[in-house]
């Protein structure tokens, strides 16, 4: 653990770099962070890095310490790279890092925010245009470990995994997807399977509708998730706000982020909006180990995660000037090479810096 002695006050930031080109592309963001909050006159940001992950694990057993989660308690936000590494299983950094994390911490609301960035090339739609952002539920539905094998190896193997829709968890969640439609431009499109999935989904459907009473001037309908994933593919412009259990929602913002553009770019938010525990910001990407060490990774996710934190603490504008900042710099041309560019990780996080040190 090292403390980097900025003040204390302010923010109060845990980061985790996490392994591959996670460590490469969080000290960007915190670099920008450091930047954005300077000139913006907002109380400084303190980091604390752990150097938990996939090396940690080798050395230790496990992918941070028995009283991680404590540990982390105590701070105002998570900055998180990416956790996994090719020398450890994938289901045991994810389960012995993140998850804890996301569920311990009650960040019931993984945001996923899309918008299709000036000097971002997709073939599906124009810049300028798309402008979304996906609710996933974070912490029930179908990612339950209610279940059981039975008969294993037979030929009457039975295998059930039971998913969990508790009235608590829909309305919560749908209750923020509703609040973030009302804060945008209005609309909201709820994920359902309700004629497929016979006794989840129809609870879901009833209890988007019943939220939704509280929220005459949002314009809601509910799509199945099947002809709503050809639309975000064919008229991704036409959304707003999306809202999706664990499953649907997993699915659906993996095929926005990706109609966006690329991997590098995309941030998302693990929140927990009462703010009892602190949330989670991150790139979607994960750790590259065919990229790592190069300085070549793109650090747009990171940075783009980095407003989504200032944002939650308070800090809004100052997120915006980040973001704005780094639309600039990658119109501007300086880009990594997963954009079809040839610029280093510094040479973008410097660009980006140097936009908002001159604004
Ligand atoms: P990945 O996202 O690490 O890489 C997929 C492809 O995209 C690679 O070709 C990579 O070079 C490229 N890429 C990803 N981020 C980039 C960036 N910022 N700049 C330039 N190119 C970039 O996904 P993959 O290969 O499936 O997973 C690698 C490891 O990361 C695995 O251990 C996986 O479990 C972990 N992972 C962790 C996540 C997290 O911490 N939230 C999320 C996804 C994967
Ligand atoms: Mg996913």
């Amino acid at each position: 653990m090292e403390d980097f002695g900025q003040q204390r006050g302010g923010v109060r930031i845990a980061v985790i770099g996490g392994d591959g080109i996670g460590p490469e592309v969080v000290e960007a963001g915190v670099r920008v962070l450091e930047t954005a909050t300077e000139v913006d006159g907002s109380p400084p940001l303190s980091f604390t890095r752990f150097p938990w992950g996939c090396e940690y694990y080798i050395e230790h057993g496990r992918m941070m310490p028995e009283d991680g989660l404590e540990t982390l308690a105590d701070f105002d936000a998570i900055y998180l790279g990416a956790v996994g590494w090719p020398t450890v299983p994938d289901h045991v950094s994810l389960w012995g890092l993140l998850l804890p994390i996301r569920r311990g911490f009650d960040q019931y609301v993984n945001l996923r925010p899309v918008r299709l960035l000036r000097g971002v090339e997709s073939p599906l739609a124009q810049p300028g245009t798309l402008d979304l952002t996906v609710v996933r539920e974070n912490t029930e539905g179908e990612y339950s470990d209610a279940g059981g094998r039975m008969f294993s190896g037979t030929p009457h193997e039975v295998v059930i995994q039971e998913s969990v829709f508790t009235r608590r968890g829909v309305e919560r969640i749908l209750r923020y997807a509703y609040e973030e439609a009302k804060g945008r431009r209005g609309l909201l499109v709820g994920a359902t399977k309700s004629n497929g999935i016979s006794i989840t989904m129809p609870f879901f459907d009833e209890v988007f509708r019943e939220v939704g009473e509280e929220y005459p001037d949002v314009g809601a309908s509910l799509m199945h998730a099947d002809a709503l994933a050809a639309r975000l593919v064919l008229d991704p412009e036409s959304f707003d706000v999306v809202v999706g259990s664990n499953l649907l929602g997993d699915i659906l913002s993996e095929v926005t982020a990706a109609v966006s553009g690329a991997i590098g770019i995309a941030p998302s938010a693990n929140l927990n909006p009462e703010r009892d525990h602190p949330s989670l910001f991150e790139p979607i990407h994960g750790s590259a180990p065919d990229i790592a060490g190069e300085g070549i990774a793109n650090p747009s996710g990171a940075i783009w995660a980095g407003t989504l934190l200032l944002e939650h603490a308070g800090y809004p504008e100052a997120g915006e000037r980040m973001l704005a900042a780094l639309e600039e710099t990658l119109a501007g041309g300086t880009r990594t090479s997963d954009l079809g560019g040839s610029a280093s990780t510094e040479e973008v996080t410097e660009a980006v810096i140097e936009r908002l040190r001159s604004h």
